[in-house]
This record gives structure tokens, sequence and C-alpha cells, in this order.
């Protein structure tokens, strides 16, 4: 799959682990994930941090998690990951899990610190929807990027895809259809419309990028 043009949000060279949060540990789930593979691991976590407090955030999570199963023709093994990375990208959001408020980060560290789980499956939803926009915004531009380097772009590209073909209640939905929809819900002030029009022009690359590969997948 081609990688987007200029408007690149996947500039982050490296990843650093740093010590993370003291937090109450759950059970491991390694061992797990040897033997479900990464994603039905991913959705029954994903089930359990949003189902209940958050069913609208889980009803976008499943229909974000059903668009990466889509991509399974272009991204080949690592399809597992992507869609891992799918059904959780939003767990930050969890009352639970919210520590600086932005849902990328708590999220992320959440994974890396409590669950231990795979470091890439961590960067991708530390950066997912270029989220290093909001993080500026936020005074948080350097926490994320130290602790956590930038994944492969196309698998970044192709989540970004996912999260904004999307709608909040987890119906597929054509990207501008998508983005009218946040500034709509957030207000045009709003620091996460401002981050999205910042980040426009990467995610309407991404998903023309992504759509492109799906055809030429499906002409080939
Ligand atoms: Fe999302």
């Amino acid at each position: 799959m081609a990688r987007a043009g200029s408007s690149d949000c996947s500039t982050i060279e490296t990843s650093q682990d740093v010590p993370g949060r003291t937090l109450e540990v759950p059970q491991g789930p390694a061992f797990i994930v040897n033997r479900m593979g990464q994603a039905e691991w991913a959705r029954e976590l994903a089930r359990t941090i949003l189902e209940e407090p958050l069913p609208r955030r889980w009803a976008h999570s499943q229909g974000v998690a059903a668009k990466a199963e889509s991509l399974v023709p272009i991204l080949g093994e690592e399809a597992d990951l992507l869609i891992a990375a799918a059904w959780l990208h939003d767990i930050g959001y969890a009352p639970d899990l919210v520590d600086t408020g932005f849902h990328p980060l708590d999220g992320a560290r959440y994974l890396r610190d409590v669950v231990e789980a795979d470091g890439r499956l961590c960067r991708l939803v530390a950066h997912h929807t270029c989220a290093v926009n909001e993080a500026r915004n936020r005074d948080l531009f350097d926490a994320l990027t130290s602790e956590f380097g930038q994944e492969r772009p196309e698998l970044v590209e192709a989540l970004t895809y996912c999260d904004m073909t999307t709608g909040p209640d987890g119906v597929p939905l054509d990207v501008t259809e998508r983005l009218a929809e946040i500034h709509s819900r957030y207000g045009p002030e709003h620091l996460v419309s401002r981050s999205i029009t910042a980040s426009t022009p990467y995610i309407l690359s991404a998903v023309r990028t992504v759509q492109a590969a799906l055809e030429q997948s499906q002409t080939a």
C-alpha cells in the first residue's frame, strides 16, 4: 500500500519506552494472546472496558473493527494487529482509564503499563488518527512522542481510515460526513475540532490511499 503524501502525521522516528505509572495490574493477557490471536483478545478487553460505561463508544469500536477486518486483503499478516488496534483505539475514553484526559495517551499507557500489551499495538493506539495534533493543543506532544514512537505509516493510515469512515454509533460514514459530524458534535472553537482541522489533509489523504489500495486488491 502506498503511503499518503505530504500531509503526514507519521514523522516521529523512534520509540522510547519509559517507566509508566503505577497502576493496579490485572491478569496479564500474554498467554491468552498467544493462543487466541491478538484481535480476539483485544475485542474482549475492549468489551470489558467500554461496553457498560460507554455503550456508544463500544458501538463505534465495533464499527471500526469491522472496517479493519475489511482490510485483510491489503494488510495480510498485519491485519490481526490492525484489528486489535481498532478494537482498542478509544479505550482511553473509559472513566476508569482517564488520567490526562487525552484518550490516545491514556489508552496507550493503560495498554503498556497495566496490560503489558504488544509495543506495536500501544504505538498504534497512541498515535491513532493524527493524535500528535491534538497532543500539541493539549501540551502533551512531548509526553506522547517520547513515550510512544510511530508505527509503520501504512498501518497508521489504515487505522485512520477505519476510524474516520465510521460514525460515533458504528455506522459506516463517508470521511467528509465523519469530519462534519465531529465538528458539529464538538463545535467550532473546541480543541478537538481545531485538532481535526489541522489533521484533515492527512486524514483525507490516508482515506484515499487505503480506498485506492482496496480497489486495486479487488481488481487484481
Ligand atoms: Fe474512534
